[in-house]
C-alpha cells in the first residue's frame, strides 16, 4: 500500500493535534518540540520493515500511531462500560502512551532503524522495503521509545511507563514479570497497558488484513499495486510542495519511487 503526500501530509497533521488535544502542562510543549524535530524522518517511517508486517511502507508508522490512539479511546469506552475501574488512570496517560508506544522504531538521536533496503534479490523475494539499520545499537523497541523520551526533557507518568514498556503484551516474553503474575499484588493496578495492548493488537491485525487478505483471496492485481513502491503518485507537484522539506537522502531517493 501507498500512502499519497497529501494522505502523508494529513496523517502528521492528526498526530500532532492528538498532543495538542491531549497532553497538557509544560511537556506538551516538550513532546511537540521532539515531534517537530524530528519531524521529517517520523512523518515517512514505516511501521515495520517488511511487508509480511504492518504498514511497511513511507508513512505507514504515524498512520499506525493515529489508528492506535482511535482504538485506545474506544477501546477505554467498552472497558468502562464493562465496569473497569477508570479512576486508576486518565485520558492523557492512554493518549500519550498510544502516542509514543512505537517511538522506539525511529532509532536513536541520529540514525534512523529502517533505511532503504538496498539488495533487489531481498526486496523482490523476500518483500523487504527497508532494513535495520547497523549502525543503531540494539535496544528494545520500548527500552529506546522511553529512553528518546527523558533524554529529550518529556517526562511521563509510571502508568504510561508502565503501558509503553508492555504494549506487545505476552507476545514478548520481558514482559511475563509484569503480566504473568499470580500475587495480586505483583498486578498491573491499572488496566492501562491492557487497552493499549488491545488497541494496537487491532490496529495492527486490521493493517495486516488491509494488505494481506486481497492477496490470500487471489487479487494477484490488486496485490501489485498494494505491495510495490513504483507506482507514480497522480501529482507530483503536490508531492513536492507536501514534502518538499525532506533533508534525508535516503528518504527523497524512497519517495522518488513512490
Ligand atoms: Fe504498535
Amino acid at each position: 500500500m501507498n500512502l499519497t503526500a497529501e494522505q502523508i501530509q494529513g496523517n502528521w497533521d492528526t498526530f500532532t493535534s492528538n498532543i495538542e488535544t491531549h497532553i497538557t502542562g509544560d511537556r506538551k510543549q516538550a513532546l511537540l518540540d521532539f515531534y517537530n524535530k524530528y519531524q521529517e524522518r517520523i512523518m515517512l517511517m514505516p511501521a515495520a520493515h517488511k511487508k509480511e508486517y504492518h504498514n511497511s511502507f513511507p508513512g505507514g508508522y504515524v498512520e499506525h500511531v493515529n489508528r492506535v490512539v482511535r482504538c485506545a479511546l474506544k477501546q477505554a469506552k467498552l472497558w468502562e462500560e464493562e465496569g473497569c475501574d477508570m479512576s486508576t488512570f486518565t485520558t492523557e496517560e492512554l493518549v500519550f502512551a498510544a502516542i509514543n508506544h512505537d517511538l522506539g522504531k525511529m532509532g536513536d538521536e541520529n540514525h534512523e532503524s529502517y533505511i532503504p533496503q538496498d539488495d533487489k534479490w531481498r526486496r523482490e523475494k523476500l518483500g523487504e522495503d527497508y532494513k535495520f539499520n547497523t549502525k543503531v545499537p540494539f535496544a528494545s523497541v520500548p527500552d529506546r521509545g522511553l529512553f528518546m523520551l527523558q533524554s529529550h526533557g518529556v517526562r511521563y507518568s509510571f502508568n504510561e511507563m508502565l503501558a509503553i514498556q508492555t504494549h506487545d503484551g505476552l507476545y514478548d516474553d520481558a514482559n511475563k514479570k509484569y503480566l504473568f503474575a499470580y500475587m495480586p499484588e505483583q498486578k498491573p493496578r491499572t488496566s492501562l497497558p491492557f487497552i493499549l495492548h488491545q488497541a494496537d493488537l487491532m490496529a495492527a491485525r486490521i493493517e495486516f488484513e488491509r494488505e494481506w487478505l486481497p492477496k490470500l483471496k487471489g487479487n494477484l492485481e490488486g496485490q501489485k499495486n498494494n505491495f510495490t513502491l513504483n507506482d507514480k503518485p497522480k501529482s507530483a507537484s503536490k508531492q513536492q510542495k507536501a514534502l518538499g522539506s525532506i533533508k534525508s537522502e535516503g528518504l527523497k531517493n524512497l519517495l522518488d519511487n513512490l
